[in-house]
């Protein structure tokens, strides 16, 4: 019998942390000027988004969601690892509706990673639920 392909795939951290990195230069930040890129590991496959302003301020999308977006429109449903890269020191969390959009898609958020980076090499890890303890998952909504 094998050794591989069973048992829950290794995160590939390295190209997780590089994409969000890469895509943050791809920010729409003029208002801000705080760059956000984010890269999510779904089903297997590295998404990445970037914030995007707007004058109208209320109306910015967090890199987060941008790149859970992205995943959701290729296909993808079952999110196993999240990187996100800011120029912040220490490396900047992700804000609360971003945290309850990952974890809608989350495989399971206690064992679900996100790592926050920046380009100075620092780094921040936390498991979804120690992001956002006891959330809203959905499972009390009427059926
Ligand atoms: N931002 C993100 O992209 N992710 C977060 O988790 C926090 C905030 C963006 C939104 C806005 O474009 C800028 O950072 C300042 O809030």
């Amino acid at each position: 019998m094998s050794s591989t392909g069973s048992g829950p795939a290794a995160i590939p951290w390295a190209e997780l942390e590089a994409a969000a990195l890469a895509v943050r230069d791809r920010a729409y930040a003029p208002y801000s000027k705080f760059h956000v890129g984010a890269a999510v590991l779904v089903d297997g496959t590295i998404y990445t988004g970037a914030n995007v302003e707007n004058a109208s301020y209320p109306l910015c999308v967090c890199a987060e969601r941008c790149a859970i977006g992205v995943a959701v429109a290729a296909g993808g449903t079952r999110l196993a690892a999240v990187a996100v890269c800011t120029d912040a020191s220490p490396p900047s969390s992700p804000c609360g509706a971003c945290r309850q959009v990952l974890v809608e898609f989350a495989i399971d958020p206690a064992t679900v990673e996100v790592v926050a980076i920046n380009p100075a090499g620092e780094r921040r890890r936390w498991t979804l639920a120690q992001l956002l303890p006891d959330s809203f998952s959905g499972r009390e909504l009427p059926t």
